[in-house]
């Protein structure tokens, strides 16, 4: 069903965890499947120095979440929301039709966090977590 590369990113994903003191937290949730992912951030001059994730959800869910921490290390903030799931697909060559869907989480789940940088950096307190995630 998955290919190598969807396999690899599976069985040996990288960034899992959750950063302590994150400067922006995401988290989403699959409303049909009920899967949930959120990533954490450490933001420096709009810079992101780190993202971590944890997936409650299918292989599928769990590559994506993993390359896509990968794909925003480094990368500003405007371009980190400008990514988009089929460039997380595209790098991990394909998924399966019915598991498209799984690829939005992390597009979305980057989203939540980066917005929550920006409400936290306006002086806006935001508490992200199971009760507020929102579904995408
Ligand atoms: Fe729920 Fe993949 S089936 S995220």
């Amino acid at each position: 069903m998955y290919n190598d590369r969807v396999m690899e990113a599976f069985k040996n994903p990288k960034n899992v965890g959750e950063i302590v003191n994150a400067d922006g937290v995401g988290m989403v949730g699959n409303a049909t499947c009920g899967d949930i992912m959120k990533i954490t951030l450490k933001i420096d001059n709009d810079i992101i120095t780190d993202a971590k994730f944890m997936t409650y959800g299918c292989t599928a869910a769990i590559a994506t979440s993993s390359t896509a921490t990968q794909m925003i290390i480094g990368k500003s903030i405007d371009d980190a929301l400008a990514l988009k799931n089929a460039q997380i697909v595209e790098y991990l060559e394909g998924l399966p039709p019915q598991k498209i869907h799984c690829s939005v989480l992390a597009e979305e789940a980057i989203k939540a966090a980066i917005e929550d940088y920006r409400n936290r950096q306006s002086g806006q307190r935001t508490v992200v977590d199971e009760q507020n995630c929102r579904m995408v």
